[in-house]
């Protein structure tokens, strides 16, 4: 047993190079609307009891709650969910087919862009292609497109952010902030985000929407979460740094922000998916953010960071049910933003209401230095895909959301 408790230390504490793959070969996702509190109460203590991973946490009663059920739990959790008498759906019966069938195997790569770069809004791409086609850009586009390096992330990653902007001085424009790609999970986020970057670098008709306005869109703000989703865990969420646990890495990056960090809905525990870090701005990735924003918080009008899943546009602040005061304007601008929409409908209100508590998230941060526009947007589904969202969506949810970035860009542009 000694020769055990050495090999198990060992194992612990020598990090893996790359950890192997996790299969969801079997797995389930179950939808549960918990109709009390009581219920919600008792499923928060059944997911936490065995370990179960939470895709989504329900808001309050009649809400969703999706759980990963794994084959070896599924008679037992049934049983304890006859007995407590709660009803649930099967969301996703096989999750690992769900995974398997996310990417579509007909991806078109532009025969002219061929070899400048291998970006498509068919597939979701590795970081690899999301940052060759920022570079394509930025070589291709020079006079309106700047790729900024604004620090590294755990795993020595670039952390870039793109710069779009046809000021002869930019810097001076008012601009606009937008990023994904916080939680490494939600693909639909990048995807979308990229197909922004793309329809507004490269498609002449939307030249409307860079008149006085600077653009900063960082796609991947968790590079390294991002990677390990394809190579090791599917459902990986957060960063991937070392904690003081070293069989659970990783900070939950939207728990890292400096602004009523710790509060309600993060974690003190580095194995939860909600876990705060040691600090604020513990995570390289959070602290390079942050500071660039910060070095341009007086050019940023407005804040928008994308997450899946759900449909929601979410308003400051999360941290509680606590309203900013010019809280009427945030939820007008959200409400004419959201109305574009023709095909996905959304949810609109504030954050900590209409989802849950949840502090140190980056809205919430860049509300408190003084952007007045802050937003989170909860892309598709609303749960039948979930984080597994095919491919084939990518393009339809980046369509339905781009109308709303004109929007934005009329408040931005009368406000200064
Ligand atoms: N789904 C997001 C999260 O849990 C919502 C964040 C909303 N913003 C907030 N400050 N709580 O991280
Ligand atoms: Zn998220």
């Amino acid at each position: 047993s000694l020769l055990l408790l050495l090999t198990i230390v060992a194992l612990q504490s020598s990090p893996a190079i790359s950890d192997p793959a996790v299969s969801y070969s079997g797995y389930k996702v179950w939808a549960i609307s918990p109709r009390t509190n009581e219920e919600n109460q008792f499923l928060g203590k059944m997911s936490q009891q065995y370990g179960l991973t939470v895709l989504r946490e329900a808001r309050f009663v009649n809400s969703s709650m999706d759980l990963v059920i794994p084959p070896t739990l599924e008679r037992d959790l049934k049983n304890v969910m006859d007995n407590a008498n709660i009803p649930f759906v099967v969301a996703i019966n096989d999750l690992q087919t769900a995974i398997d069938n996310q990417n579509s195997n007909n991806d078109e790569i532009p025969n002219s862009r061929a070899a400048a770069h291998n970006m498509t809004w068919t597939n979701y791409h590795r970081l690899s292609n999301i940052y060759g086609y920022m570079s394509y850009l930025a070589t291709t586009y020079p006079n309106l497109v700047t790729l900024i390096n604004i620090g590294t992330s755990y795993e020595k990653r670039p952390l870039y952010v793109l710069r779009i902007s046809n000021s002869s001085s930019p810097g001076t424009n008012p601009a606009i902030w937008i990023d994904g790609g916080i939680h490494a999970r939600e693909w639909i986020s990048p995807a979308t985000v990229s197909y922004f970057i793309q329809q507004l670098v490269e498609v002449p008709a939307n030249a409307k929407l860079l008149k006085n306005v600077d653009w900063y869109i960082m796609p991947v703000m968790n590079p390294d979460g991002y990677e390990y989703t394809f190579v090791s865990n599917r459902l990986w969420r957060k960063t991937r740094s070392v904690t003081s646990n070293p069989s659970c890495p990783g900070v939950d990056p939207n728990r890292n922000f400096g602004y009523k960090w710790g509060g309600l809905g993060t974690s003190t525990n580095p194995c939860s998916d909600i876990f705060k870090g040691t600090k604020a701005f513990s995570e390289p990735e959070t602290l390079a953010t942050s500071n660039y924003i910060l070095g341009k918080s007086s050019q940023i009008k407005l804040y928008l960071t994308f997450h899946s899943y759900g449909q929601y546009a979410l308003i400051p602040y999360g941290y509680d049910v606590v309203y900013p005061p010019d809280y009427n304007d945030m939820l007008a601008l959200a409400n004419k933003a959201v109305s574009k929409f023709t095909k996905y409908q959304f949810s609109v209100g504030n954050s900590a209401a209409l989802l849950y508590a949840a502090a140190g998230g980056s809205d919430d941060w860049a509300k408190s230095i003084g952007i007045k526009y802050s937003y989170t947007f909860e892309l598709a589904d609303t749960g039948a895909n979930g984080f597994t969202l095919p491919a084939s969506q990518i393009l339809p949810v980046g369509q339905d959301f781009f109308p709303a970035l004109e929007v934005f860009v009329s408040q931005v542009a009368t406000t200064t």
